[in-house]
């Protein structure tokens, strides 16, 4: 069993003259035995300094952190039972594969059958094995990181930690290197923490996702719910590619049912007619500002949709017309309000004529723009 609990965790880096950064702002999060929990968010948002914290490579302002039931507040990096995975994994230059995955355990003072034996093990799930006697000069890069990822195997932790681990490699290598850390996962049945800025390997490896922001944590859900019931703005746009549209405007009663209407548009503002569940959700908010957020996918060509609700749809102007093959991005605009339709590919689009497009309500949320939460 390995549980990382993380209570009122808190970091504030003294600074000069100044009341100190406040790098991760008393957060909660519990970590699963087993579980590949991602931490994602934007640069400086306290992702690294979280995870040094529970390496035990940064001292800890307040709160506790336990792995195993142990808090390990004033417990040595060394006998935590982690390994932390860095996006700069320094191999020795000079040493073969064999003697970098050996090093550590040799430190430890291991007999040599055992390091033989986790070394070669290490290997053949890495597929390293090939390239035991080479120097680190004479690999690939996706080949170093998974040397740098079989020196932490090795030590057969309790919990893995990872620091962007995939930044310094290509696209493609990333991709693949990726899927490999995710049947790694799978194979070594161990608890990982997984830190990176990039949504897309959030989405794709994560059992959960911790979004966090200025040392805050925004949301921790499993990938879909974060895609499909985002809790505030901020999760709302920053998960997902391309990011959700934002409609800034406010609800007015229209007969019995209610209106989203745009605003800041001189011409012809945007107005769609809300389903019964955002209609219950708004009723409180009546006459003040809402936002209203719908992916792109949920944006649609009116004429590819059979009998398009009028209450629901709008002719915007082509902006930007983004052939990616499988499908077309759209750029569009209101005349207030830039936003994306994601359409079907085999149709044809012309810049800067006008397109009647229709919104799947059943999809959209409402924020309150002042609490930047979305409406329950
Ligand atoms: N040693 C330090 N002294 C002072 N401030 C620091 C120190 N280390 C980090 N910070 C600050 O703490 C905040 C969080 O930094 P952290 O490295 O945890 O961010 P991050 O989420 O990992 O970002 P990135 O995606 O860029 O790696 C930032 O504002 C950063 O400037
Ligand atoms: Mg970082």
């Amino acid at each position: 069993m390995a549980k990382v609990v993380i209570e009122n965790l808190l970091k504030i880096f003294p600074e000069k003259n100044g009341p100190g950064v406040r790098a991760v702002n008393a957060i909660n999060l519990l970590v699963e035995d087993r579980e590949f929990m991602v931490l994602v968010g934007p640069s400086g948002c306290g992702k690294s300094t979280t995870l040094r914290m529970i390496a035990g490579l940064e001292e800890i302002t307040g709160g506790t952190i336990a792995i195993d039931g142990r808090v390990v507040n004033q417990v040595l990096p060394k006998d935590r039972d982690i390994a932390m995975v860095f996006q700069n994994y320094a191999l020795y230059p000079h040493m073969s594969v064999y003697d970098n995955l050996a090093f550590g355990l040799k430190l430890r003072g291991l007999p040599k059958a055992k390091i033989a034996a986790r070394v070669r093990e290490a290997a053949a799930l890495l597929g390293l094995e090939p390239y035991l006697e080479r120097k680190p000069k004479a690999l690939s890069g996706g080949q170093r990181q998974r040397v740098a990822v079989g020196r932490a195997i090795v030590r057969k932790p309790k919990v893995f930690l990872f620091d962007e681990p995939l930044s310094n490699l290509d696209a493609k290598m990333r991709v693949s290197t990726r899927t490999e850390i995710s049947k790694l996962h799978a194979r070594l049945g161990v608890t990982m923490i997984y830190v990176t800025h990039d949504q897309v390997e959030a989405m794709t490896m994560g059992d959960r996702i911790c979004v966090m922001k200025d040392g805050n944590i925004m949301q921790v859900a499993e990938p879909l719910t974060l895609y499909n019931h985002p809790e505030n703005l901020f999760v709302a746009g920053f998960i997902g590619s391309p990011p959700m549209n934002f409609f800034s405007g406010t609800v007015e009663r229209d007969g019995h049912q209610l209106v989203f209407s745009e605003t800041g548009n001189s011409g012809t503002p945007l107005r769609i007619r809300l389903n019964d569940a955002l209609s219950r959700k708004a009723a409180g908010h009546v006459g003040r500002p809402l936002t209203l957020g719908i992916r792109p996918e949920d944006v649609d060509d009116a004429v590819a949709v059979t009998e398009a609700d009028p209450g629901r749809t709008a002719e915007v102007k082509i902006e930007v017309v983004e052939p990616m093959g499988a499908e077309t991005y759209l750029y569009l605009d209101t005349g207030a309000t830039s936003f994306i339709a994601r359409v079907r590919a085999s149709d044809r689009f012309d810049t800067n004529h006008r397109l009647k497009v229709v919104f799947d309500v059943e999809k959209a949320h409402l924020f309150d723009p002042t609490t930047e939460q979305v409406l329950k």
